[in-house]
């Protein structure tokens, strides 16, 4: 038994799509989050600023005495999570394996489509992951730099004009390929899932990283015995490096309730890390 927090993080809300499924899955565990809302998106950005950023960010949850760091960004998990293995006391698990596990063992026709941000399809992560799980599926990726921003702007919805302009120009190779499975490889997409259903049509399986990355934390915690003895609903704490307006919209959107803890603002930047 370990009753110490999971710490989640992502650049920004999207994660909150993980905390959501930890939610259901792991109800008594406190969690710590944080999204690093002043610096969002990563997603265009180069692999060593994702890495410097990913490194203050971890910093500051272990400040927590975390027991486990759930990386739940797409893209800080395909800049190279393997760079600051053995590095902290705690575990960090990204979001890579977790999905394309899911893909693989999904996918009927063998072929696979990944959405991400620029940097993590840039990275080929994905793609490596999959070949080695699974050498006979076909990946066809999209880079999508629109998404993340439509996300964080609350421009996600169903009948949302420029969201699903932007999604069926996306998506418009992974139709032509034929793909039967998505993984949406970014934190923030499973809140434009109904756009993505409407195009590719609901013989599609969208998987998503964040629900994947939370159900191989609930593995993890009960293999190494380290689930929380705690019987009463977990405590839970958001922090973010900078409020936007209408933030606690979206994340009520990501969470699927109200946010229930408080939101506090963290400065994981100047502090020496
Ligand atoms: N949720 C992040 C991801 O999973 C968004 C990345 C970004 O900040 O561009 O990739």
């Amino acid at each position: 038994m370990d009753n110490r927090p999971i710490g989640v993080f992502d650049s920004g809300l999207g994660g909150l799509t993980a905390v959501r499924a930890l939610d259901a899955l792991l109800p008594y565990e406190d969690i710590v989050y944080f999204g690093d809302t002043a610096r969002v998106p990563y997603g265009t950005r180069s692999r060593e600023i994702i890495l410097k950023y990913l490194r203050q960010d971890v910093a500051f949850l272990g400040s927590f005495g975390v027991k486990l760091l759930v990386v739940a960004c797409g893209t800080a998990s395909t800049a190279g999570l393997s760079a600051l293995d053995g590095a902290y006391e705690f575990p960090l698990l990204g979001v890579v394996e977790p999905a394309v596990r899911a893909a693989a063992e999904a996918s009927r026709n063998r072929k696979v489509g990944l959405i991400a941000t620029p940097a993590a399809v840039a990275s080929g992560a994905y793609e490596a992951a999959l070949k080695a799980r699974a050498p006979d599926i076909q990946v066809t990726a999209a880079a999508c730099p629109l998404l993340v921003p439509l996300v964080e702007n609350g421009r996600a919805r169903r009948g949302d004009v420029v969201a699903e302009t932007v999604c069926r120009e996306y998506l418009r190779p992974l139709q032509d390929a034929g793909v039967d499975t998505l993984i949406l490889g970014c934190t923030h997409y499973p809140l434009l899932s109904g756009v993505f259903r409407d195009i590719m049509g609901a013989h599609v399986l969208l998987i998503d990283a964040g629900e994947a990355v939370a159900r191989a934390a609930a593995a993890h915690l009960r293999e190494s015995a380290a689930l929380s003895a705690d019987t009463a609903r977990g405590v839970r704490r958001y922090f973010v490096s900078d409020s936007p307006p209408g933030f606690a919209a979206t994340a009520a959107l990501l969470l699927g309730r109200p946010l229930d803890g408080p939101v506090e603002k963290a400065d994981v930047e100047s502090e020496k890390r």
